[in-house]
This record gives structure tokens, C-alpha cells and sequence, in this order.
């Protein structure tokens, strides 16, 4: 007869108990923080209910609205939102939520009636791909609160190493929640049948040498002429392309297969497309944190100081020799 060990799965650590056990190590922690992950854990599940029953529930297509970057509203991007700020809203924590969808940042409460956390996300991120059922996700980013800071934007305007945690969930053909605290990098699969994001990763590293990029090539003659040159030399050195258009499903495949992402700035966006608080640092804490590199321009993305809340940024970001080739190039 199998002895019980052999009949009972490994990986039945849910993502609750991790947070916890990984609060324990630290005696001053308080247990604010795995509330904050359980109110992600939540929309996150939510959220991936909605996306899946969407044609069924007849929330498809535009929202009929543009948020504050001119970019049409899908339904769904408008329903992320409202239930990541529903969730995250109820956490005694929270001084501020930020989102790609709102002009200004919500205050909740002050640092004096307890704020200690700014949580800033893109509720929906690929969401022009809901229509087609392709992979889309959720970014978030956790910020500390700094009582002395009066304006919520100003207060939210942090460089991605401030970052006290960051993650994505990806609503795939399974749904995977990636998360960061600055120790490594974990990863989580929901099982839908008990509810629970189970841990099934921990100390993701990013595989070397995969000849493969991630970019909207059809921009190329907008590129930075660097940008082209590497591309060029790509195709000679036998590389292969994957690019889907929703970041959080091509920087998954990157995180897991290795290779490069891209989005350079455009002659459209000379200050590159994706954005900074919510976009560019939560990847490129991830990335780091699984051993690549993350660049916007010469800089490294952790370090660009934001201007405002929805600023933008080129990103470039992946295994750490696949990135040093593209600044090989973009430095001539
Ligand atoms: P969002 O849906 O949150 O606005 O983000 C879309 C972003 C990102 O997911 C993706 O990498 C990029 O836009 C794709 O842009 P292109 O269609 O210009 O390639
Ligand atoms: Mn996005
Ligand atoms: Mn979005």
C-alpha cells in the first residue's frame, strides 16, 4: 500500500500560508501585509472568474468610455477595477490606491490613521485581446506610505527599488499568480475546483540563452535605429519571435523560457508606451529578482524617477545576456 506521503500532492501550500510563514521570519511584522495580498488573492480570483464567463455575461468589447490616457475602456477593464478597489479598499492598511485607470491616485486614510501602504495596479493588462480570449493579466506593485509626503501623486512617485513587493496574475489557459517581496520569486497556480492559489515555484530563475524576442515588430521603422540593427542581426543568428501584446503573457513566457522583451520608444511614443508605476517596475522587479536585467533607455528601470503617476518609459527586459545584446546594439 503507498505510504500517505506518496498519496498527497507537494505543492498544497497555499498562497496565504506562504505570506504568513514568510511574515513569521520577521518578528516586527505586524500582518498588514499578508492582508494586502489576500485582498490581491481575492480580486485576482475574481477577476478571473469574470474574464472567463465574459462572452457568457455579454461584457465584452468597449466600455464606451476613454480613461485618462485616451485609451478606449474595454467593460472588463472598468469591472478589474472597480473590484481591485473594492477589495484592496476594505485593508486598514491601504493610504492610497493608484490605477491605470483613474487620473488620481484614491486616498484612503493617513498615515496617522494607520495608512501604511500605497497599492498601485493595471487592473486589466492586454485587455484589446479579451475579445479573442487571449492570455491576459493583472500587474500590481506595493509602495510604503510616507506620512511626510502631503500630495497622494507625490506620494505614490517612487522608484521600482522602493518597491516593497510586486507580482502579476495571468489569466491564461491557467491562472498564475507571480509575486516578489525582494527575496525571490514565487509562483503560485489557482485550483479553481478548492479556490486557493497553490505555491508550485519558488526561486524562479530566468533561463540563459534563449534565442527568442518579444516585440511588436511591425514598429520596427519607428525604432531607435540600434533597435533595427539588433533586429537585423537577430534574424541572422537563427532567433525566434513570440509577441502576444498583453505584457503580463509575454514577460510570463520570458520569466519561464528566457529571452528578451521589448517595447522601445516609437516616433507614436517617443517616451515608449508602457508605463512606469504599474507596467515597467513591477516587471522589472520580478525580472531582477529571477536573475535578468531590466532597462528603460540607458537606465536601469528601477532607478527612473517618476514624474507623475501615469508617466511612460521604453522598457527592455530578460535574460541577462539577451538583454546585453540589444544594448550592444542601442548603444551604437
Ligand atoms: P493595457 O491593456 O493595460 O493598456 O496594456 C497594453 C500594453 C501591454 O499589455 C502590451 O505589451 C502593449 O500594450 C501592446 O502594445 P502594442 O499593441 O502597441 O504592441
Ligand atoms: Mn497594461
Ligand atoms: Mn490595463
Amino acid at each position: 500500500m503507498d505510504s500517505i506521503e506518496k498519496l498527497v500532492p507537494d505543492n498544497l501550500t497555499s498562497l496565504q500560508t506562504h505570506v504568513l510563514a514568510e511574515e513569521a521570519k520577521y518578528p516586527e511584522a505586524t500582518g498588514d501585509f499578508s492582508w494586502i495580498i489576500s485582498a490581491i488573492s481575492l480580486a485576482g480570483k475574481t477577476i478571473a472568474n469574470k474574464v472567463r464567463r465574459a462572452r457568457l455575461e455579454n461584457v465584452l468589447g468597449s466600455h464606451g468610455t476613454e480613461n485618462v490616457q485616451g485609451e478606449v475602456q474595454q467593460k472588463l477593464d472598468v469591472i478589474a477595477n472597480e473590484v481591485l478597489l473594492r477589495c484592496l479598499g476594505e485593508r486598514a492598511s491601504i493610504a492610497v490606491l493608484a490605477s491605470e485607470e483613474d487620473q488620481e491616485p484614491l486616498i484612503l486614510r493617513s498615515g496617522k490613521e494607520g495608512g501604511k501602504y500605497c497599492v498601485l495596479f493595471d487592473p486589466l493588462d492586454g485587455s484589446s485581446n479579451l475579445d479573442v480570449a487571449v492570455g491576459v493579466g493583472t500587474i500590481f506593485t506595493v509602495l510604503r506610505n510616507d506620512p511626510n509626503v502631503k500630495n497622494a501623486e507625490q506620494t505614490v512617485c517612487q522608484t521600482g527599488v522602493q518597491q516593497v513587493a510586486a507580482g502579476y496574475i495571468l489569466y491564461g489557459s491557467s491562472t498564475i499568480l507571480v509575486l516578489t517581496t525582494g527575496h525571490g520569486v514565487d509562483m503560485f497556480v489557482l485550483d479553481q475546483a478548492i479556490g486557493s492559489f497553490l505555491h508550485v515555484k519558488q526561486g524562479l530563475r530566468i533561463p540563459p540563452g534563449n534565442k527568442t524576442y518579444s516585440v511588436n515588430e511591425a514598429y520596427a521603422e519607428q525604432f531607435p535605429t540600434g533597435y533595427r540593427t539588433y533586429l537585423q542581426w537577430a534574424h541572422e543568428q537563427g532567433y525566434s519571435s513570440r509577441y502576444i501584446g498583453s505584457m503580463v503573457a509575454d514577460v510570463h513566457r520570458i520569466l519561464m523560457r528566457g529571452g528578451v522583451f521589448l517595447y522601445p520608444s516609437t516616433t507614436k511614443n517617443p517616451g515608449g508606451k508602457l508605463r512606469l508605476l504599474y507596467e515597467a517596475n513591477p516587471m522589472a522587479m520580478i525580472i531582477e529578482q529571477a536573475g535578468g536585467l531590466a532597462y528603460s533607455g540607458p537606465q536601469r528601470t528601477l532607478e527612473v524617477v517618476p514624474t507623475e503617476l501615469h508617466a511612460r518609459v521604453p522598457v527592455l527586459l530578460g535574460s541577462p545576456e539577451e538583454v546585453e545584446s540589444v544594448r550592444r546594439f542601442s548603444q551604437e
